[in-house]
């Protein structure tokens, strides 16, 4: 692994501290990666503002529509310069097939991922809302589908990343969240991986959000982590 796979998730609905974050580990991380929170709070121009810093900007948008609204909302992002965003693979083929040919007619097309399942979801959940399989079985199987869509990759938790790369081969993003440095506080994540194992599992991008956010200096801990993964930062 040669470039950097450090994305730092930039949890804020604060503009400002978004901005701050992003300046002072440009040098130290990959990417960035705006979900939900930050995006309601702050829409287009805010996207628009942490592109202009320069580092890819991955969109935690989860897309979940019919093909034609999703390939809508898709040609926007990708036209905005989002380097990368994401659909729920349970959306159906057609639907990931539609945002990925969408961004095709933008001028950098984003690379775009399937979320597999949620990781808040356990058996039980998923047995409720009707999907009784093993849970590594569904993720393999949605992978399997976005891979069909064209898909350029999935997001998935630290503990599937052996199975889907098995099962996608060499050729397929793995983007990973729930990763924690040895030691660090867990919060709410409970099935974590280090980086260096996530690496070794087959990861291409590691999300890293608290670690490294609710850091005294973000930049050395950015450094420590790609140190421990064996990637020179530039
Ligand atoms: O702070 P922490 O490192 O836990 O942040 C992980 C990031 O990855 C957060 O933005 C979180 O929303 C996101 N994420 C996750 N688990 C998923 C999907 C996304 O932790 N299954």
């Amino acid at each position: 692994m040669t470039s950097n796979p450090l994305y730092v998730a930039l949890d804020t609905p604060d503009l400002e501290r978004a901005l701050m974050l992003a300046r002072s580990l440009s040098a130290a991380v990959g990417g960035i990666k705006l979900g939900l929170e930050f995006l309601s709070a702050h829409g287009p121009d805010g996207l628009r503002r942490l592109i202009d810093e320069g580092l890819p900007v991955f969109a935690d948008v989860k897309f979940h529509d019919i093909p034609n609204t999703v390939a809508g909302a898709a040609r926007a992002l990708s036209g905005l310069g989002v380097g990368i965003f994401n659909v729920h693979a349970s959306g159906g083929v057609a639907m990931m097939r539609a945002a990925k040919e969408a961004t095709l007619g933008t001028a950098v097309p984003a690379k775009v991922l399937a979320v597999t399942v949620l990781t808040s979801l356990g058996p039980q959940e998923l047995a409720r809302v009707g999907q009784g399989m093993k849970v590594e079985e569904q993720v393999v199987r949605l992978a399997a589908l976005a891979q069909e869509a064209g898909l350029d990759g999935v997001v998935c938790s630290p503990r599937e990343i052996a199975a889907v790369r098995n099962a996608c081969g060499s050729n397929f993003l793995i983007v990973t969240p729930g990763i924690r440095p040895k030691g660090a506080e867990l919060g709410d994540q409970v099935r974590v991986m280090t980086p260096g194992e996530a690496v070794q599992a087959g990861a291409d991008i590691l999300v890293i959000g608290r670690p490294l956010t609710a850091a005294k200096d973000p930049v050395a801990v950015a450094r420590s982590l790609l140190l421990e993964i064996g990637v020179g930062s530039s």
